[in-house]
Parts: structure tokens; C-alpha cells; sequence
């Protein structure tokens, strides 16, 4: 009766449909490096020296880089309340931060979604995606081109039970914020990135596998300067 069982059982587990997600066993939980909270260039210096870059240097970012660019999108500042680098509308939070990391030193390549209660990636799924993420955003090569690509989400039901019919509204105001902050943060470490907005929503959404109700906001694509 037991081996019955058993078989029974092996043979629903061979039949299961493939989930990527399901993959990232094997991937581990990345800590980051401590972010830098002070530094050498002036807030007026960043804003003078933004610009969007679409090409990058093949050099890989490290995890200081990529620490610090999570740190500047939603780092949280305030430990006590919650509150972060970036405003948030009745400090309802609805953002995600993911990262789509190619030949960072001892970390398999896949996606990641930023943690800031612990300041760590957690695996979501196995692999290069960014050839997908160009297809469903208009081929534009900058994402091809990035070494890292982070792509900005937003959570609906986080905000919209307070903000009704305003809320989708602010979430795409939030990450005006957010993307700012990296677009400054990355002038003092010599990184280029661009706000890309032009996607298929439902593209976007399949391709990170987000769930009903989470929306694509931005995807930055992020290299050295050249
Ligand atoms: C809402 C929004 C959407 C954008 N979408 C794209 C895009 O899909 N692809 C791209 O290459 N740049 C995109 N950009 C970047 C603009 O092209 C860029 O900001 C503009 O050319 C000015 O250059 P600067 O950012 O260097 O000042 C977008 C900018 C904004 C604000």
C-alpha cells in the first residue's frame, strides 16, 4: 500500500507544471554591504551631473554599488516608523524595488527583490531575464546593455483603501521619488542609468512573474560610465 502511495506521489510531482519561481531554492539570500551615509559630492553637484545613459561598461556592479542604489530607492531612514529615503503618501508604502543582476561577483544571476527591513536581495527567479525585459520594452538596447537592471513596482492595495481613485495616481508620483533619489545617488559612484517608461505593463508583469494587483512603474537599466 505505502509503495503505492509513494509512486502515486512521484508521479504527481514529475507532472507538476515547470515554475521558475520554484527554482530559486538554490539561490540564497544576499546580505548588503552597509550603505555609505555621508560622501564627497554635493547634492547640487548630482543635479548638475544627472543625465540619462543608455550605454555602459561591461564591468559588473558590485554589491556596495548595488547596496547602495537600494539603500537610495527605498533605504529605510527611520527605523522606528518605517519612513525612507523616498516619501511615501500617508507613509502607506506600496513600492518594490527589484534588481535583475547579471555577473555580480558570487551571485547567480536572476532576479531579486530588494528587502529593506534586513538591507538584502531575496531570490524571486533564476536567470538572465533581460533579453524578455527588452522584448516587452520596445527592444531599447539600454537594458541589454546594463549589467544591472532594477525595475520600480507598486503595490495597489497598500495605498488605494486610503487614497481611492488618487491612488494609482500617487504611486506613480512615488516613483518619480524613488527614481530621482538613483539618478542622484549614482553620480558619486560614476554609475549611468536611465528611466525607461515606454513597456507592456502585461510584458513587464509576466516576465517578473508580479502578482495581480503589483504594477510596473519604471525600469532602470544601470552600468558603469564608460
Ligand atoms: C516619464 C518618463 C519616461 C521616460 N521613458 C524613457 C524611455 O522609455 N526610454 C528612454 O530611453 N528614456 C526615457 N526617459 C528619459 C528621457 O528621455 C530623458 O529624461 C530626457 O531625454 C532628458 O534627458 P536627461 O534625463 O539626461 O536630462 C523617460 C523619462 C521620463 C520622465
Amino acid at each position: 500500500m505505502s509503495i503505492i502511495i509513494v509512486g502515486c506521489l512521484c508521479f504527481i510531482l514529475a507532472c507538476s507544471p515547470h515554475d521558475p519561481k520554484e527554482e530559486t531554492v538554490s539561490m540564497n539570500t544576499i546580505e548588503l554591504p552597509e550603505p555609505q551615509r555621508s560622501g564627497d559630492v554635493s547634492v547640487e553637484e548630482t543635479m548638475e551631473q544627472r543625465r540619462s545613459v543608455r550605454e555602459y561598461a561591461s564591468t559588473p556592479l558590485t554589491l556596495e554599488e548595488i547596496g547602495q542604489l537600494a539603500w537610495s530607492a527605498q533605504g529605510i531612514t527611520d527605523p522606528a516608523r518605517g519612513f525612507r529615503t523616498a516619501p511615501s503618501a500617508g507613509a502607506t508604502f506600496p513600492m518594490e524595488i527589484y534588481f535583475l543582476l547579471t555577473g555580480t561577483e558570487d551571485v547567480p544571476d536572476g532576479v531579486y527583490r530588494y528587502r529593506n527591513e534586513n538591507h538584502s536581495l531575496e531570490p524571486v527567479i533564476d536567470g538572465d531575464l533581460r533579453h524578455d525585459l527588452y522584448q516587452v520594452a520596445l527592444q531599447q538596447d539600454a537594458i541589454t546593455n546594463a549589467p544591472v537592471v532594477m525595475v520600480i513596482t507598486g503595490v495597489l492595495s497598500r495605498i488605494e483603501p486610503r487614497y481611492r481613485d488618487r491612488a494609482m495616481r500617487y504611486m506613480y508620483m512615488e516613483a518619480g521619488h524613488v527614481s530621482q533619489n538613483v539618478y542622484l545617488q549614482s553620480v558619486p559612484l560614476d554609475i549611468g542609468t536611465v528611466v525607461i517608461g515606454a513597456f507592456s505593463d502585461d510584458g513587464v508583469s509576466d516576465v517578473l512573474q508580479l502578482d495581480d494587483g503589483e504594477y510596473p512603474l519604471y525600469i532602470m537599466p544601470i552600468g558603469k560610465i564608460r
